[in-house]
């Protein structure tokens, strides 16, 4: 879900709150979007305009726009508790409605909670987990306490995993805010402040930024931020951080969808991935896996695909103990963790509740973590020992795309220093490898402007498939399943991936005329097997799309429907390269099928639930 929370001087903002509240949840949509509704502060009282459906269709409805005020909050939900309703949205206010609630995450004890408070006389207009926290805070401000300490008892009572913003009528000013496990940021602007579950939210108003850390909680007024965590207040001046993102990066920028525009940008977010690149940090990264006898790599999923890959590198070309694993499937490998040993944790929002929660519990075991991320200072980065930032900038569209592309550049880079290290690769190697690095960005943009009209084309019939396989070996394995997520989850086709020796034990039963096989011939000493598998396919018909690098065209091209030429590269830096037709290719049947691929349905950016 997302949430932002604004409370401005009066005249500070151009124009209507509700509108500046639109806006921001707009910027927040990519973490769900099923309903969505705003509170403005009156005069002591609250008005609540809220509904199903997009913040498009709901402002239409409602006219968020048109409402006025100085303090505001908004919610853009992803249903958890109670299905998308107008009644579940949020937000949700108590009996005398003169508290309001927007809530990221799972109360775990509200059933217990609810019946108390039903006990006492309270009646529930939703089926939410968050509606019990309005009502216990009214619960205790009927008892006479002030509102702050209201809120904090309320808290008190709280378990879960939990981000709320909560507004007081009697306090028409301030906005109060917890987290708890899911994200939450304070932007600290001219006369107004800010609460979001992100930063692009906000962006367009400040990007002096604070970002809450577990336990923490307080209010914004419009001059004053106030954070205390166990009673204890926190040195705000010490937690202040200037981000170098700017409001065009979180803008379409005149692309139709961000998922396009972020595909366009993948070279200049690698060149930004690699102009971050700090020796020092790398260093102490590669000390610290020299020193383990076990490499574990956790994700979810295109992270966990990215590590596939981190995880082909150091298996095959270094011989290092490595293990991947879905987050959410630590628990195997919880004996199999010592002390010392290392869990590379890539997560690109680094709030993923699944990844946070394998984090903490190999941490427990004695492991170091090494987080990769690309949200400076968000949760997984900060529970690890070690980061490497990708820099990508904010990714806007639900489906991965430049950040997996930088994962990938900074796992391979990550690699080659092990090598490096390890004495497995000489210096010359390492050089030329990392020379080859620096070119990605000229051959990735290279890659876009020659596929993307052939693959725009192929989309139209891809469009009218209703199942596809992706086949790849080697490296190419992980590459296909990130092809075949991106298919799948934007463009709702059935999509697997198989390693292509893999495919003649069974999914090649399902191959009859013109199905369609996406096939990823990589320069490496796989080409021949792969031709055989191409075969097998045509043989019983099937739609055959091949990336293949230019030196083998002549030898490919009779044998597929359609060829994507690919630069003959080194296949260390081929995923990153090869990912990008599949990525146009799940962008163009989307939008061909008359789905948006921006906000794929039941899928949100950041899953902040287990
Ligand atoms: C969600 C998104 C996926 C993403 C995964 C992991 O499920 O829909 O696209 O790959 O979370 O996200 P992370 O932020 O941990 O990389």
């Amino acid at each position: 879900c997302g949430i932002i929370g604004i409370t401005s001087l009066p005249n500070n903002l151009r124009e209507p709150i509700g509108k500046v509240v639109r806006r921001c949840l707009e910027r927040l949509e990519y973490r769900g979007y099923d309903s969505v509704g705003i509170a403005v502060i009156k005069n002591n009282y609250i008005e609540v305009r809220k509904g199903k459906g997009k913040i498009s269709e709901v402002n239409s409805r409602l006219n968020f726009d048109g409402v006025d005020g100085t303090t505001a909050m908004g919610h853009t939900r992803w249903a958890t508790h109670g299905k998308p309703s107008d009644d579940n949205s949020h937000p949700h206010t108590d009996c005398s409605g003169t508290v309001a609630v927007i809530h990221n995450g799972i109360i775990s004890n509200f059933l217990e909670l609810k019946e108390e408070l039903i006990k006492k006389g309270h009646v529930f207009k939703s089926e939410t987990d968050t509606e019990i926290v309005a009502h216990l805070i009214e619960e205790y401000l009927k008892l006479g306490y002030r509102p702050f300490d209201a809120f904090k008892a309320a808290l008190s009572k709280l378990r879960g995993a939990y981000a709320f913003v909560v507004a007081i009528a009697q306090e028409p000013n301030r906005l109060y805010f917890a987290r708890n496990t899911s994200p939450l940021v304070i932007g600290i602007g001219n006369g107004t402040n800010f609460v979001a579950s992100d930063i692009p939210a906000f962006l367009e108003y400040t990007n002096t930024v604070i970002v809450l850390r577990d336990g923490e909680y307080g209010y914004i007024e419009p001059g004053k931020v106030y954070i205390e965590r166990n009673g204890v207040p926190i040195n705000i001046e010490e937690r202040i951080r200037l981000i170098s993102w700017t409001p065009e990066m979180a803008s379409k920028e005149g692309y139709p969808h961000f998922m396009l525009k972020e595909i366009h940008e993948q070279p200049l977010a690698i060149n930004s991935t690699l102009a971050g690149i700090e020796e020092g940090a790398f260093n102490k990264v590669v000390n610290a896996i020299l020193d383990s006898r076990k490499i574990l790599i956790i994700g979810a999923g295109t992270s966990y695909h990215a590590g596939l890959v981190g995880d082909y590198l150091l298996t095959s070309m270094l011989g290092l103990d490595t293990h991947t694993l879905i987050s959410s499937e630590y628990r195997k490998y919880l004996n199999a963790v010592n002390d010392g040993d290392t869990v590379i944790a890539i997560s690109q929002s680094g709030e993923t509740i699944d990844t946070l929660v394998a984090v903490r519990a190999f941490k427990e075991r004695g492991a170091k973590i090494i987080a990769i991320s690309n949200v400076i200072d968000s949760a997984i980065p900060r529970e690890s020992n070690y980061v490497l930032y990708t820099r990508a900038g904010p990714e806007i569209g639900v489906a991965a795309t430049k950040t997996f592309t930088t994962q990938l550049t900074v796992l391979t880079i990550l690699a080659l220093k092990i090598g490096v290290a390890t004495g497995k690769l000489t210096t010359n190697e390492y050089r030329s490898a990392m020379d080859m690095i620096g070119k990605i960005p000229g051959l990735l943009q290279n890659v876009i402007t020659k596929t993307e009209g052939k693959v725009k084309a192929l989309s139209e019939h891809m469009s009218k498939k209703q199942s596809a396989y992706y086949l790849g070996r080697g490296i190419g394995v992980p590459l296909s399943m990130e092809g075949a997520l991106k298919l799948k989850e934007i463009a709702y086709i059935h999509a697997e991936a198989y390693p292509a020796g893999e495919s003649k034990h069974g999914p090649i039963a399902l191959v009859e005329e013109n199905y369609p096989v996406v096939f990823s011939i990589l320069d490496d000493d796989n080409a021949d097997a792969m031709l055989g598998n191409v075969m097998e396919m045509k043989a019983r018909d099937a739609y055959i799309i091949g990336l293949v690098p230019d030196k083998y065209v002549g030898k490919f091209r009779e044998l597929l429907n359609v060829t994507l030429e690919m630069p003959s590269i080194d296949y260390r830096v081929a995923p990153v390269i090869y990912i990008v037709p599949m990525q146009l290719l799940a962008y163009y049947t989307a939008v061909a099928r008359g789905y948006d691929p921006d906000k794929p349905r039941n899928l949100a950016k950041t899953v902040t639930v287990e």
